[in-house]
């Protein structure tokens, strides 16, 4: 039997709609490289809490590389090619992050997909993200990359309106979800974080969605 890609995750694929597949395990070979990524993007862009239009400050601390970041404030959100932190342009997307969404797009069946922005979303023990849309994209036809690292998380995906029942899946360390087609609009989140040590990256979990914006 000819050999796939599938050949050579540590767990089977799941598909969680048509057009969404959880790739457990595809990011695990990130592992050594990526304390040493996180801190150089994080000593030129610092993680922050964002405010929401609303005026909240969010759980989830927030920054971005690529060659546009997505941020918030008390005027909407929006995708901008400068850190409004530093007034400089994000940190380059490493080769290496570029690599792993490509081949999971690829394998969920998204064969063009070239992210030009990385939202790097840190978690602390009590961090969460409702239930929301991707939608400050141009171009919906083009999917989200999702990569989970450090600690374990429960991911919800629900349906294509906010009230549609929601599923959970645990989401651990290396696993990658896609998302695209007719399900690129779906209503996602995570539940509140729970307490853990990572043994590579301690007390959080830090997750990074690829997308594609202009
Ligand atoms: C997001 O929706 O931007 C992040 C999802 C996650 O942290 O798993
Ligand atoms: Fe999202």
């Amino acid at each position: 039997m000819q050999e796939t890609f599938f050949d050579h995750l540590p767990k089977e694929p799941v598909t969680l709609s048509e057009g969404a597949i959880l790739l457990p395990g595809m990011a695990l070979n990130l592992d050594a490289n990526i304390p040493s990524l996180l801190n150089l993007i994080q000593a030129a862009s610092p993680f922050r809490n964002m405010i929401t239009p609303g005026g909240h400050t969010m759980s989830v601390a927030m920054t971005n590389c690529g060659k546009f970041g997505w941020v918030t404030d008390k005027t909407g959100y929006r995708y901008d090619p400068v850190d409004p932190l530093t007034n400089q342009p994000w940190p380059a997307m490493p080769a290496s992050f570029l690599e792993i969404a490509i081949g999971a797009a690829v394998a969920a069946g998204y064969p063009e997909f070239q992210p030009d922005a990385c939202l790097i979303n840190r978690y602390l023990p009590g961090s969460k993200l409702s239930l929301h849309q991707d939608r400050n994209e141009a171009d919906f036809t083009h999917p989200i990359v999702s990569v989970s690292l450090g600690l374990p998380a429960s991911f919800l995906f629900g349906g294509l309106k906010r009230k549609d029942a929601v599923k959970k899946y645990t989401l651990e360390h290396g696993d990658v979800v896609v998302w695209g087609g007719p399900s690129r609009l779906r209503f996602h989140g995570v539940n509140t974080l729970k307490m853990g040590e990572h043994p590579v990256l301690g007390e959080q979990r830090i997750n990074l969605t690829f997308r594609k914006v202009v």
